[in-house]
């Protein structure tokens, strides 16, 4: 990365753009969440939802946040403020600094889980327990008030300290060479799993869908999830994408990006699915999920122990780099909007986010008892965030696109660095224009219940 006329940082290669933005695409969402709720959501049908939506919203809006970033040099809250001054449409960016608050909140969390885990790897804790043994701890390390906390303060305290140092040295340099090899463990992990009895069941489960089993709650979240794990809808690729040389080719870019992200979240599924037949465990456990089925996983396999924690130790990588690029749209606003040094910003924004994470880890034991819609705090935040405030920001960014920018204007900054083919800027600008928006805004009304509860209210009246 190279300091530009106006001291704001550059990637200094393509190169550095897409390990930047796959190492802030591939996290958690991936490994974590994505078997996680597609278990939750019935498994197949889920899949295939979702990946309709990474096709058909993800992409396009992906290239879209990058073409805001790259043309306004701004975070994401002065981007809109720059390119279109005295408009509401600035409220897209603090929508994407009040979910990266959110988001990162939680993500801590499950981040410290995955430390806890390398040290459970390295003692061999699971050695001789049985599946439900396995559960057990899991269960009562993250009730525990204190021990969790411990981990959380830690993987924040470390994601901190990277983004002070700097986007130069934090983002570019640990993102490029980890990331192939949790590819390459996580399909030795495949591999095992396939071969494991009884795999094939979980094999059916991830692939063979039943469409009849999906309901709007579950489209709603493929969408959220397309968002969450694509890291779109917040301004996370309008913030790297400002970063961008003039001359990088933004499709191949969030071509490439995209592939990666999908390719790794289905590996990863049948990394867990036969495991999690073979050893009779709950699909649709929870949040539990990876924690609980692959220390079965690694006890079954020849090199177990060391791939264990290769395999945690690499996830709390892969989490650490997307949560620098959650941080990094807070810290840019605090800096570029209200001015604020950025190490100052740096040191308030993860000290407020680790404190919101702090309650997020009490209420999956203190303070369960507490519920909003059925959901505790954790599951609230994760519900408002990824679920809520990712596709509205997203159906702005792509109106934006659409409508406010304009295709002379994409054109120009998209062709800087590659061919603009003419079928391929219809599409696109048919799918910023109206795919997208309505797409997303139909799975809201139905996932939210918003039809039902119009009609509910008109026939009270009657
Ligand atoms: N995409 C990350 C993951 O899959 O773990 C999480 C994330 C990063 C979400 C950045 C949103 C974001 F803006």
């Amino acid at each position: 990365m190279t300091d530009q006329k106006k001291g704001r940082a550059q990637f200094s290669s393509k190169f550095g753009l897409i390990a930047a933005a796959a190492g802030s695409a591939i996290g958690l969402g991936n490994i974590w969440k994505f078997p996680y709720i597609t278990g939750v959501y019935g498994g197949a049908a889920f899949l295939f939802v979702y990946l309709g939506f990474i096709l058909a919203i993800g992409l396009p809006v992906m290239l879209s946040e990058l073409i805001i970033g790259r043309k306004s040099r701004r975070n994401a809250f002065g981007a809109f403020k720059k390119l279109t001054p005295g408009t509401p449409w600035m409220f897209i960016g603090s929508f994407g600094v009040a979910a990266a608050f959110l988001i990162l909140s939680f993500y801590g969390v499950v981040a410290g889980w995955s430390i806890k885990y390398i040290i459970f790897s390295v003692t061999n804790h699971f050695q001789y327990c049985s599946p439900e043994q396995i559960s057990k701890v899991f269960g009562s390390f993250i009730a525990d008030p204190l021990d969790p906390l411990l981990y959380q303060v830690i993987f924040m305290l470390m994601t901190g300290a990277i983004v002070i140092i700097g986007v130069q040295k934090g983002i570019e340099r640990y993102s490029k060479v980890l990331m192939p090899i949790l590819l390459i463990i996580i399909i030795i992990l495949d591999i095992r799993a396939v071969t494991l009895k009884g795999a094939g069941e979980g094999l059916r489960f991830l692939f063979h869908p039943d469409f009849s089993k999906l309901s709007f709650e579950g489209v709603l979240s493929a969408l959220g999830h397309a968002f969450f794990s694509l890291s779109l809808g917040m301004g996370t690729l309008i913030t790297y994408g400002s970063y961008v040389n003039k001359n990088d080719n933004l499709i191949n870019t969030a071509i490439q990006v995209t592939t990666a992200d999908t390719i790794i979240a289905i590996l990863a599924g049948i990394a867990i699915f036969p495991a999690v037949f073979a050893f009779h465990i709950e699909p649709g456990h929870g949040v539990g999920l990876i924690f609980i089925t692959l220390p079965n996983v690694f006890m079954q396999m020849p090199g177990g122990y060391l791939f264990s924690i290769m395999f945690f130790i690499l996830l709390t990588i892969a989490a650490l780099t997307s949560a620098i690029s959650i941080l990094e749209v807070v810290v840019a606003y605090f800096t570029e909007e209200l001015k604020i040094k950025r190490q100052i910003s740096t040191v308030l924004a993860t000290a407020l986010i680790t404190l919101l994470g702090i309650i997020c880890s009490l209420s999956m034991g203190l303070f369960s008892e507490f519920e909003v819609f059925g959901l505790n705090f954790f599951d609230l935040l994760d519900f408002i965030s990824a679920n809520l405030l990712l596709p509205i920001g997203g159906m702005f960014i792509a109106l934006f696109i659409g409508w406010a920018f304009g295709k002379y204007k994409v054109i120009r900054e998209v062709a800087h660095g590659g061919k603009l083919k003419g079928w391929f800027l219809q599409i696109f600008m048919l799918l910023v224009k109206f795919v997208a928006p309505i797409a997303i805004f139909i799975v809201f009304l139905q996932g939210l219940n918003i039809l039902d509860i119009i009609v509910a209210l008109f026939s009270g009246n009657h």
